[in-house]
């Protein structure tokens, strides 16, 4: 199951400009004919639509709540905020709760798919009263794009331009008073002051296993699929900290439950098909494994650079540093030098190969803390 870095903005979550209304409202989850959609449309589904549906993540949630709840008693515009973390974290779901408990509309855009002035002024001169505007991958926002952006999040201002040349007329816009929401898999490729303009950042971490737990449980509930505490626990282990593996994990086990039981899941039926989807007992998929595979053995446990790495496995460099490396960092697999990626004892065992005297501990502290 490819695991790919944001690629670019268009199609899927990323793309798309104008008034998402947000996923919002009551009405019951139609997972039957989703099902037969595409994977975004079931995650989509699953996604919690507000503060109480959303599991874990809490000292953000409990932070999210003071600020929507005085903003709404002092009927003020939310300040702007900005989720950074790995993909599939719940960075998108929060823009969509937000602005669900919030009251207004979520206009929905990403960093790439704003790829010139027009764009951005079209964004933001559609945005009534209060509405919040949602922008993915900020952190690919063109520099000129993003010093357009300023005014707008300080003062609520655009300026244009309108004309060429020696006749080209200077014109501001007045802006009406809006929420910028930003997420961002690379918070440290943000430029220093588009940080600033934010109210408030906040790092989503990796959920521990009683949340991914809860996950797995309530997203099968919700597609009506039976799984006991074993199955769940085994699927929330190998989900590697992540909602959205969680419930692509869970839709692939409830197949085989389909196919060679009574299609509910329970411990062993689901170890036994995490192990041929070959995702193992740590959450590693078969590209975390050639990472960890290719510094151990390859590079002698490292220091290596991460383009000689992303060079042996023929992979992007972008994708490792966000989709991969996060999690290996977290569970303490890998470490990072000055002079490179290093394997720790850790990791070096979690592949069953014995680690040289030179390789630090790592591992245990921070897995225990994740499982
Ligand atoms: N706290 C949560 N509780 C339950 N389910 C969650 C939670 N967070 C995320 N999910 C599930 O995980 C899926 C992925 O979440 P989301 O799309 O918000 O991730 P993301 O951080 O925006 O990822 P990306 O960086 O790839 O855009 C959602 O569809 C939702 O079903
Ligand atoms: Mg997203």
């Amino acid at each position: 199951m490819a695991r790919k870095k944001h690629t670019d903005g268009t199609g899927g979550n990323n793309g798309g400009e104008g008034g998402e209304g947000g996923d919002g409202g009551d009405g019951p989850r139609e997972i039957g004919a989703t099902e037969r959609n595409t994977e975004r449309a079931w995650q989509t589904a699953l996604r919690p639509r507000n503060f109480d549906e959303y599991i874990g993540q809490r000292d953000l949630i409990e932070n999210l709540k003071v600020a929507v709840g005085a903003a709404k008693q002092g009927k003020w515009t939310l300040d702007h905020f900005l989720f950074a973390g790995p993909p599939g974290l719940g960075k998108t779901t929060l823009a969509h709760v937000i602005a669900t408990e919030m009251g207004v509309n979520l206009h929905v855009s990403s960093g790439p798919a704003i790829d010139h002035k027009g764009k951005l002024a079209a964004l933001l001169t559609n945005l009534g009263e209060g509405d919040a505007l949602f922008i993915d991958e900020i952190h690919r926002l063109h520099p000129v794009i993003e010093e357009n952006l300023y005014p707008a999040m300080e003062d609520f201002r655009f300026d244009l331009f309108i004309g060429d040349g020696p006749h080209a007329k200077a014109v501001t816009m007045q802006l009406p008073r809006f929420t910028l929401l930003g997420a961002t898999t690379r918070m440290g490729l943000l430029s220093a002051p588009l940080l600033d303009r934010f109210g408030f950042h906040w790092q989503l971490r990796y959920y521990d296993l009683p949340d991914m737990k809860a996950i797995v449980k309530r997203s099968a509930r919700l597609i009506d699929i039976e799984i006991d505490d074993d199955g769940a626990t085994e699927i929330a282990r190998r989900s590697r900290g992540t909602p959205r593996i969680a419930n692509r994990l869970l839709r692939r086990v409830r197949d085989f439950a389909k196919m060679e039981s009574d299609g509910s899941i329970d411990g062993s039926i689901a170890g036994s098909s995490l192990d041929r989807l070959a995702v193992d007992h740590a959450g590693l998929d078969s590209l975390d494994r050639g990472y960890l595979s290719s510094i151990c053995e390859r590079f002698d446990g490292g220091p290596v650079g991460i383009e000689s790495i992303a060079a042996s496995l023929s992979e992007e460099r972008g994708t490792l540093e966000e989709v991969v490396e996060p999690f290996l960092l977290q569970v303490g697999f890998i470490s990072r030098t000055p002079r490179g990626r290093i394997a720790t004892a850790a990791g070096f065992q979690h592949m069953g190969l014995v680690a040289p005297s030179k390789a630090p501990t790592g591992g245990a502290g921070n897995q225990g803390r994740l499982f």
